[in-house]
């Protein structure tokens, strides 16, 4: 089944009708709310309401408003307002305060834009994206919201780049794990992970999206998962299992992994 590479919310929803039965949903192809940014979820709404009430900070707020509006007019999976926001406030908690970022995933560079309010100056963030137009794009709208000292995007394949970044990273979001990417091969989801594993360091923090792969991590069919969900189930089991790491999913939007390495 080929799904469009948009956004789902399920686990709120599900949570609060208890008539409602989640195997039956997910083995349903039709009833996936896919949706590009939110959810019809009434405390998903909520949730964005409140921020929307946030006393506008900076004119990069302009800028992702308008991201957020391209991107669902060009079909571009960005995070989205919510787990943006998420995304900043771990960020922005961190003591001490991140010097260095890495993000694999730039996309048009939305998510970027949100690590980059969550830190200081003195903080790099590198991005990779291995298509030149969606790096492009992305450099245009880093220097629109005023971030194109912090950001550097590297224009490739994270597999080839990688193994040339001679830093270490204290934050790492992954943002490539999904079915439309290589969701298929566990081999690449796994190598992906010793290659991130690598490039963090001691006490840094990778975070990634997408652990529910828009629910198909439960499209159990008698026994088999769909082959798109093989990559982001054995990605997830790994850091379940790491013995280096403490980690938790969070469950908004399609699932956010955070593990702290020791
Ligand atoms: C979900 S999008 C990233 C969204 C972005 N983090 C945001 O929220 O604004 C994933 C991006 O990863 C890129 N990508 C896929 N495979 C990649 C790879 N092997 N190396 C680098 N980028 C890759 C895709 O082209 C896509 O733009």
């Amino acid at each position: 089944m080929f799904l469009p590479d948009v956004f789902v919310i399920i686990i709120p929803w599900y949570r609060n009708h208890n008539h409602f039965n989640l195997k039956e949903f997910v083995m349903s192809p039709q009833a996936l709310p896919i949706v590009p940014q939110s959810s019809d979820d009434p405390l998903v709404k909520y949730a964005e309401t409140m921020l929307a009430l946030r006393a506008k900070a900076s004119p990069v707020d302009d800028v992702l408003v308008e991201m957020e509006e391209i991107a669902a007019r060009d079909n571009i999976p960005i995070i989205g307002h919510l787990e943006g926001a998420i995304l900043h406030a771990i960020i922005a908690a961190r003591r001490p305060q991140p010097t260095c970022i890495l993000e694999i995933g730039t996309a048009t560079g939305y998510s970027a834009i949100w690590m980059a309010r969550a830190v200081g100056a003195a903080c790099s963030i590198t991005s990779i994206e291995i298509d030149p137009e969606r790096a492009k794009r992305a450099q245009h709208f880093i220097k629109k919201a005023g971030y194109e000292d912090r950001i550097t995007v590297l224009n490739g394949n994270a597999f080839d780049i990688l193994p040339t970044l001679d830093q270490r990273f204290e934050v790492i979001f992954q943002d490539v794990i999904k079915h439309a990417f290589f969701g298929e091969s566990e081999r690449l989801a796994l190598e992906l992970l010793d290659l991130l594993l690598d490039k963090l360091a001691d006490n840094g923090m990778l975070l990634g999206d997408n652990a529910f792969c828009m629910g198909e991590v439960l499209h159990e069919n008698g026994g088999k998962l769909p082959k798109q969900v093989l990559g982001i189930k054995a990605y997830n089991e790994a850091i379940a299992r790491h013995p280096r790491l403490d980690s938790v999913i969070i469950p908004v939007r399609d699932g956010l992994w955070i593990s702290n390495k020791r």
